[in-house]
């Protein structure tokens, strides 16, 4: 539809904000973003970006005006493969039910809960050999490298090759200057990955994981199915995990008074969900537009790739009273971090129960004298994946 069928005025371009301000303190530009020009075309990454919190929700629910299945980003170069987060209705429903059994409520209760209170004890007792740590070496990473590779089924590989995938495919997605040389890293991470995956799918060792799931599911999909969606399970959840964990520990270890609250309420489920509003892990999403349509009396124009910023729909002055600050006991209300509709994350509840019933309570259980060393000096970086870049504790 052109737009002479349409009334609605030309999205604004914004040439002030800079690659820089965005990977420093997205915060500040988006506030800017919010009260100024909520959409907008925003130079820096060449996108038109939609900052506030309805329409943030509109982007992920209306499925006939925004779609997934973009072909012009490199996702599909990075993954050697098209996923189901990048497909659209039944082609993509029937991908997602293949992976589903991993994270019912009942296996999450009744199966992961035992093997993640297992694995957290077994790296608080190395963490203790310690006084001071990065806990970003010492404990998020091995954490999240650990706990995904028995939720995937692929328990051999070394938390290094873990992180090095995980690295090469989301460098790789937002490759969008299609640089050789980060093909090629992703090319070599994405063969020793299909080869993993391949002896793994031979021996056919069925658990609880999420490759046994696609492997057993009643209505089995291709084998190039299961090798592209196991990638997105780790470019998705590893670095994330880690960068979701260390923003909420940074974030109480500023507020022991906050700490104090959930040790009187036994209850650490408020701080896990405050922890992913504060710094969401993941972003921005991108959606493409199926078909033209007016939005606060824009004209977003049909075959545009729009980001969905939820790190913004996160701290909308409408919904959030003092959105930068971390505070555990707000009242609970959906933010945005693992997404909406029907891409909305499937390793939520897990990462929930995992952090907020699990690691939390047994870290602070354990080093109650738990504090940070460089308070004034814990740097967050990254546009699209944020998290601390370090955290240095005392763990007495
Ligand atoms: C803090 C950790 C995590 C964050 C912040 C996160 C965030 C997200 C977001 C924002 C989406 C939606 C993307 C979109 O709409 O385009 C998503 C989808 C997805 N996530 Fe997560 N995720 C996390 C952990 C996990 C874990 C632990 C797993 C599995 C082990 C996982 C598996 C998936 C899958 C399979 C999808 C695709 C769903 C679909 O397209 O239907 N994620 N995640």
């Amino acid at each position: 539809m052109s737009k002479k069928t349409f009334i609605g005025s030309d999205i604004p371009i914004d040439e002030d904000t800079t690659m820089s301000m965005l990977n420093s303190d997205p915060a500040a530009v988006y506030r800017r973003l919010r009260k100024k020009t909520p959409i907008v075309r925003l130079k820096a990454i060449g996108r038109i970006v939609f900052t506030k919190a309805d329409d943030v929700r509109r982007v992920k629910m209306d499925t006939e005006h925004f779609g997934s299945n973009d072909v012009t980003t490199p996702m599909q170069r990075a993954f050697g493969g098209h996923t189901l987060m990048r497909k659209d209705g039944c082609e993509h429903l029937r991908e997602r039910e293949a992976m589903k059994r991993t994270f019912e409520p009942s296996c999450l209760s009744s199966y992961w809960k035992s093997e993640f209170e297992y694995l957290t004890d077994e790296l608080l007792d190395e963490l203790a050999l310690n006084k001071t740590v990065d806990l970003l070496t010492a404990f998020a990473q091995p954490l999240s490298a650990r706990y995904l590779k028995i939720v995937l089924g692929i328990q051999d590989v070394s938390d290094e090759q873990l992180f090095s995938w995980a690295t090469a495919l989301i460098t790789g997605a937002m490759n969008t200057s299609l640089n050789k040389e980060i093909f090629d890293i992703s090319d070599k991470k994405n063969k020793e990955m299909n080869d993993c995956f391949d002896q793994l799918i031979a021996n056919k060792n069925m658990d609880y994981s999420v490759l046994a799931s696609m492997l057993s599911h009643t209505h089995p999909i291709e084998v190039s199915q299961i090798r592209t969606n196991m990638k997105i399970c780790i470019g998705g959840a590893v670095i994330e995990t880690r960068d979701a964990l260390l923003s909420t520990l940074f974030g109480l270890l500023t507020q022991p008074k906050q700490i104090q609250y959930c040790i009187d309420q036994n209850d650490w489920t408020g701080a896990c969900t405050e922890g992913l509003r504060w710094v969401a892990p993941i972003q921005a999403s991108p959606r493409i537009v199926r078909k033209s349509l007016i939005m606060r009396g824009m004209f977003i124009p049909k075959g545009e790739t729009v980001m969905a910023i939820q790190a913004s729909a996160n701290y909308d002055e409408q919904i959030w009273k003092n959105p930068h600050l971390f505070d555990v006991r707000r009242k609970p209300k959906d933010n945005q971090t693992f997404g909406d509709g029907s891409h909305k994350c499937l390793g939520g509840d897990m990462y929930r129960m995992l952090i907020g019933k699990v690691v939390i309570p047994k870290l602070f259980a354990r080093f109650p004298g738990l504090s940070l060393k460089n308070k004034g000096l814990v740097e967050f970086r990254g546009f699209a994946f944020r998290g601390p870049t370090s955290l240095l504790v005392s763990l007495v």
